[in-house]
């Protein structure tokens, strides 16, 4: 069972700053927040937290979430590696709201070298008032969801 309004979020070493701006800004939009770290800066491993964050979503523990390194790009790749994720990496808000209208993305990956915490905070902002529009892209879900086997 899905926890509405529960995001997870998480990063590496490189995020952790915007992560944390990232976490404050949702929780005062109402959102319950679970991040899951790290919170100190020692260099980490991308690909543990993005499955670890994943995990908190497929569970249904978390209803989203939004995970962070340098690039984006890396945690993204681990993430997409649990069955029934779907996440992008976002430095527009326009990719950040259609990945949730026609990719039904259950998460959002945003790299913390590439964006500033203005534009990412709008990011954020973009993907989570953003809904799925179905029809003609529930098919194509459907269809990346296949090639999970
Ligand atoms: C860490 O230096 C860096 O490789 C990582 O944050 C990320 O950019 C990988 O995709």
């Amino acid at each position: 069972m899905t926890t509405e309004n529960r995001i997870v979020v998480s990063s590496d070493h490189a995020a952790i700053a915007l992560r944390q701006a990232i976490a404050a800004h949702i929780a005062s939009q109402g959102w319950d927040v679970v991040d899951i770290g790290p919170t100190t800066p020692e260099s980490t491993h991308y690909p543990a937290h993005g499955a670890a964050a994943a995990q908190r979503v497929v569970s249904g523990d978390c209803q989203l979430g939004i995970i962070l390194c340098g690039t984006g790009q890396g945690i993204m790749m681990a993430a997409n590696k649990v069955k029934g994720i779907r996440c992008g990496v976002c430095s527009d808000t326009f990719s950040a709201r259609m990945i949730r209208m026609h990719n039904d993305a259950n998460m959002l990956s945003i790299g913390a070298r590439v964006v500033g915490e203005g534009l990412a905070l709008d990011i954020v902002d973009a993907f989570l008032n953003a809904r799925f529009e179905g029809g003609r892209h529930a098919t194509r879900v459907e269809m990346i969801d296949a090639l999970e086997g």
